[in-house]
């Protein structure tokens, strides 16, 4: 596949691998504390009954077989999946049929809508996305299990944390820092949805409590009136690193210009990692206060949310942290609180 004409580099896809999204979960680091108790209580809901309607080689449902508690309420653990002949054969993307209304617990297939296109599958998932709004297959999985089951715990990206999907229902999110997968770094959350309608959810990182997601939403907002910032302007007195660095030393930070040393002619308007801002009316004398106090409330967010008021980018540091994007959105209220 061809992945940047300029440059004319191509890469290796596995079609059926991509398009299928078969990246298995093959550690059992996503069955934290919480989500054992969560399941503990939705075993007995459900009477025993377990299911895995993308199940692949059944790691998940193995998992929790294995487990000295959960393993005990098990009374039938089955799978779906589109393909192989360990499964009865169903495309639970179209429907997940559930009659003993089982606990679900699925690592579905990841694949957004333009990641399909580029990585030349969109013929063989066009059908999903005809039929539905959401622009991934994880989201489509999520909607469908969500619609035939009580009790739902997916292997999810991250980023659901942050996105518009509805998570009136969500009860328990785990952000899993380890990799999880055999053949793949995407950063991976555990969200356990239960019956009721709910008002909040308790996030973690691994067995780590950081809070409700309301608060941790909160900590995105800010009240001070809007200025005008101008990103991604080359002359701009300050810039920004918008990405931790795979190193483990670099991390996202406002710094002067004339200290930043990031070519100024490869800022671009779509520059979203590395680039120069402009805050107009600020003087001259003032911006290292205002780079000083827009770092520290940068640093106090994040100490505050676990970090997960950011996006993850890509996988993690070489210390094993996961790294993390500042969107412009957040950049711009961080500033203008610190004007
Ligand atoms: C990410 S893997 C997860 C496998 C397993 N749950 C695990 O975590 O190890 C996704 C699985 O979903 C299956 N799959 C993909 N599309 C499907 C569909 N439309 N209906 C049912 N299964 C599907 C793939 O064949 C693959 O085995």
């Amino acid at each position: 596949m061809l992945v940047s004409k300029a440059k004319n580099r191509t890469v290796e896809v596995d079609i059926d691998k991509v398009s299928l999204g078969s990246f298995y979960t093959t550690k059992s680091g996503w069955l934290t504390h919480q989500v054992r108790h969560f399941l503990e209580n939705a075993l007995i809901e459900s009477n025993g009954y377990l299911l895995d309607p993308f199940a692949g080689d059944g790691h998940l449902l193995e998992t929790i077989k294995a487990d000295l508690i959960l393993g005990r309420q098990v009374k039938q653990a089955t799978g779906f999946d589109i393909q192989g002949a360990n499964w009865a054969i169903n495309d639970s993307l179209v429907a997940i049929p559930n009659p003993e209304r089982a606990v679900i617990v699925t690592n579905p297939p990841y694949l957004a809508n333009h990641s399909a296109k580029r990585k030349g599958v969109e013929q063989l998932v066009a059908k999903y996305f005809a039929n539905s709004t959401q622009k991934n297959l994880y989201r489509i999985a999520l909607e469908n299990a969500l619609a035939s089951a009580d009790y739902v715990v997916a292997i999810i990206p991250e980023t659901f944390l942050l996105s518009t999907f509805p998570k009136h229902r969500l009860e328990l999110a785990v952000v899993i820092q380890d990799q999880l997968f055999a053949d793949t770094d995407a950063p991976a959350l555990v969200a356990c949805f239960g019956k009721k309608v709910r008002d909040d959810a308790h996030v973690f990182t691994g067995e780590q409590s950081i809070g409700t997601l309301k608060e941790i939403l909160f900590l995105r907002q800010s009240n001070a009136p809007k200025q005008n910032i101008y990103f991604n302007d080359p002359n701009g007195r300050i810039g920004l690193r918008a990405v931790d660095g795979s190193d483990g030393k670099t991390s996202i930070a406002f710094v002067a210009a004339k200290d930043f040393g990031y070519p100024s002619d490869s800022v671009v308007v779509s520059s979203r990692l590395m680039t120069y801002l402009e805050v107009p009316g600020v003087a001259d004398v003032d911006i290292p206060e205002l780079i000083s106090k827009a770092n520290a409330l940068l640093a106090s967010i994040r100490q505050r949310s676990g970090d997960l008021v950011l996006a993850p980018f890509k996988g993690n540091d070489r210390t094993g942290r996961r790294r993390r994007r500042l969107d412009y959105a957040l950049a711009r209220k961080i500033l203008s609180s610190c004007l």
